[in-house]
């Protein structure tokens, strides 16, 4: 473990496209939090920067959906970013955005110095263009039919009904999103950043853990999932990657670069320079140096993101920095894995997911109760899973009935014995282990506690917050085992003396709880100072200091310090909230937090062989008659003329189409189906229909001029 003199934590600049949900805190946010709130209680010289993504065509395409502005969007979501972040308590030392001026310059400094150097090599290539808005389409501006599944609605960098990655010319058809035009393929040119050449060094740095021949980090110390993408990327061989796009909203090329005009940065060149503009501004506002961060090798850089992120943080950022020159590279990128929400992916257009602004506003007083089960379930090392029924389990069996509940029995029953003041104890009183030999019962119960302690500061140090959340609790549990097992409330009329020495171990072990849980739960931490009538654990330095008193035979709480009034830290959750948030989550789209176009596709079936299809014996055929049938209000009963014979179909469509308006319908049937009684009926084949979204059944039309009885194969 190498210690350094400075500390520069980031957390990935979210889009400002839509809120947040609480996949993103999970991911990027809390485990920063926690780790940055580990180092100052170290006393560390430690910043944690963050800020809005503002660029590229996230932005811009939510602008198009919700025929605002860019500017309207980014200012909309910052500010509601910037409002949840401080609601949650993630504690940054600056909230920065990529609009801003100071941003603009920085990363058109680093481009151009890159420039200047010769680092980029300019390609001509052919991209799609709009001809009648006159404008280059960015891949999520060309939709069309994708080339392997057939789903009309592909993207042009991805079908998301077959998850095949698509560039915008393989597509089928392809329309302009903005005008609906058939695009043009036009030449463009663009300077790209040649990963290529930078594959043997970056190989090096992150599997050596050495960086121009010196010491950079331990690789050893990376995740494994992290170590595995970037050895797969490298494997796969780098390409060369465009650094600029033919946008209107964006950074600038430098206006001093020959053929800047239209072009601006490609955002995830510009995004990650973001972090190095906050901590400018940052320095500026606290009179610092901000190349003490950035351009020191005594500085510690740790990237938190999430694990779609790695390949910008891993390769390419490093790549951008070592060639603009003097910047460090990170020291660690400890990305998470997912969380998933209630058994599926969480997803944005289908509004399946938590958000946050509105957890916030439906469930005011639980925020350490989110912080608590979304780190405990921290999709650390694989992905994981949030249930409400798992919130409610953690906060009832966890919070209140292990942590408060020890915290409130320890202040009640001081109050109730001492008259609210931490009891003197006779230091002479000695207690008889399990092994029949006496000892000191204070001290060791001291050290106990420092090593437990120490034990969650050296998970935390390794990024393993759920085991540094889970020591914490073990401490607590601790707690009222002591209580559990000395029973105070019996023993205190024979034999007084003993109840204040336990009484006193409970009150230390109290107010470590308290500080230790600054790290994970800071309102609760607060509400533990206001129990103890301590001043608050302003955080620098404090968890060292109380390590080194422990280590010393000291204690936290002096003895006849005067505590405070009981209060609650936690209480029930009941059935009734979770049920309430399920059914919200299960609703309808019609509440969507982020109104969306995008459609949904039922997954594709598995494969099957030709012989499975000829197997189908599929017909024209014309409706006869129809009528409703009896006591169910989704079926018709249908007569067809099938050619060479008439038959009876039950069909499921009552819902949408009246029998009067499909007589003499031309249609497709499955025609060798085995027969099945349908409210007794007997039924002889089924009608094909396609199904909408919501459920909307439409006839497959029968092909042009067939005849009844006609083949489709
Ligand atoms: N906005 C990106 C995302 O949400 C993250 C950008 S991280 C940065 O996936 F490094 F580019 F800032
Ligand atoms: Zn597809």
């Amino acid at each position: 473990m190498k210690e350094f003199k400075r500390y520069l934590v980031t957390s990935a600049l979210p889009y400002a496209n839509g809120p947040l949900h609480i996949g993103h805190l999970a991911g990027a946010y809390l485990s920063a939090d926690v780790y940055v709130r580990f180092m100052r209680l170290m006393g560390k010289d430690i910043v944690y920067i963050c800020g809005s993504d503002e660029h590229g065509a996230a932005i811009t395409m939510r602008a198009l959906k919700d025929g605002s502005t860019p500017r309207e969007v980014v200012d909309k979501y910052h500010a509601l970013f910037e409002d949840t972040f401080k609601k949650v308590g993630i504690s940054f030392d600056i909230y920065h955005r990529t609009s801003d001026p100071l941003h603009h310059e920085t990363s058109q400094e680093i481009f151009r110095t890159m420039y200047n150097k010769g680092l980029f090599t300019e390609e001509s290539s052919e991209q799609l263009y709009d001809p009648e808005v006159n404008q280059f389409l960015a891949d999520r501006y060309v939709r069309g039919t994708c080339p392997k599944c057939s789903n009309p609605e592909a993207y042009g960098d991805q079908c998301e009904n077959c998850g095949s990655s698509l560039s915008p010319m393989e597509l089928i058809h392809p329309r302009s999103v903005l005008s609906g035009a058939t695009p043009i393929v036009k030449e463009t040119k663009h300077w790209y950043l040649p990963l290529d050449q930078h594959e043997a060094w970056l190989r090096e740095w992150i599997e050596e853990g050495t960086f121009e021949g010196e010491f950079s980090h331990y690789p050893d110390e990376w995740k494994n999932h992290v170590l595995g993408q970037c050895k797969s990327w490298l494997d796969g061989g780098l390409q060369p990657r465009a650094m600029t796009r033919d946008l209107d909203w964006g950074v600038d090329v430098p206006h001093d670069i020959p053929g800047h005009e239209g072009k601006k940065l490609y955002v995830w060149m510009d995004a990650p320079i973001g972090y190095i503009s906050a901590t400018r501004q940052w320095a500026k506002d606290n009179k610092k140096k901000w190349e003490k961060y950035w351009k020191d090798e005594e500085c510690q850089l740790v990237h938190f993101i999430g694990k779609d992120n790695i390949v910008f943080h891993c390769l390419i950022f490093p790549a951008i920095l070592k060639s603009a020159g003097e910047f460090i590279l990170p020291y660690n990128v400890p990305a998470n894995q997912f969380m998933n929400l209630e058994g599926n992916k969480i997803s944005t257009s289908r509004n399946w997911a938590v958000w946050v602004h509105e957890y916030l506003e439906e469930l005011p007083d639980k925020v350490d109760e989110l912080r608590y089960c979304m780190i405990k379930n921290m999709p650390e090392l694989k992905d994981t899973e949030f249930t409400w029924k798992s919130w409610q389990d953690a906060n009832n069996n966890e919070l209140v009935a292990n942590l408060a509940n020890f915290v409130n029995r320890v202040v009640v029953l001081t109050n109730k014995y001492y008259e609210g003041k931490v009891p003197v104890f006779d230091e002479d009183l000695t207690f008889t282990g399990s092994n029949g030999e006496e000892y000191e019962f204070f001290e060791s119960e001291m050290l106990t506690l420092h090593d437990d302690l120490q034990e969650l500061c050296e998970y935390v140090r390794k990024f393993d917050f759920r085991s540094g959340l889970k020591t914490l609790m073990d401490i607590s549990t601790k707690g009222n085992q002591l209580l559990q097992y000395n029973e105070p409330w019996k023993l205190v009329k024979e034999d007084p003396e003993s109840v204040k020495l336990i009484m006193n171990v409970a009150l230390q072990y109290v107010c470590a709880l308290g500080l230790a849980s600054r790290l994970f739960m800071p309102g609760t931490s607060d509400k533990i100072q206001a129990l103890l009538n301590l001043k608050p654990f302003t955080e620098k330095g404090e968890l060292l200091k109380a390590l080194d008193k422990l280590s010393e035979g000291e204690v936290l709480l002096k003895a006849k310090h005067k505590i405070g009034e009981p209060l609650h830290l936690f209480s029930r959750i009941d059935d009734s909230v979770v049920e309430a948030q399920i059914a919200k989550l299960k609703a309808p789209q019609e509440q969507a937090s982020t109104s969306s176009s995008e459609k949904k596709f039922k997954p594709m079936k598995e494969e099957i062989t030709y012989d499975d299809f000829v197997k189908m014996d599929m017909r024209v055929a014309t409706i006869l008659t129809a009528k409703k049938v009896e006591k169910a209000d989704k079926l018709l009963e249908l007569t067809l003329d099938l050619g060479f014979e008439q038959r009876t179909v039950v069909s499921g469509i009552a819902l949408y189409h009246k029998p009067e308006d499909i007589i003499g319908k031309k249609v497709t049937i499955l025609a060798n189906l085995a027969p099945r009684k349908i409210k007794g009926i007997e039924s002889k084949g089924m009608i094909l229909m396609s199904e909408n979204e919501d459920g909307v059944l439409n006839f497959v039309a029968a092909p042009e001029g067939a005849e009844n009885g006609a083949l489709i194969s």
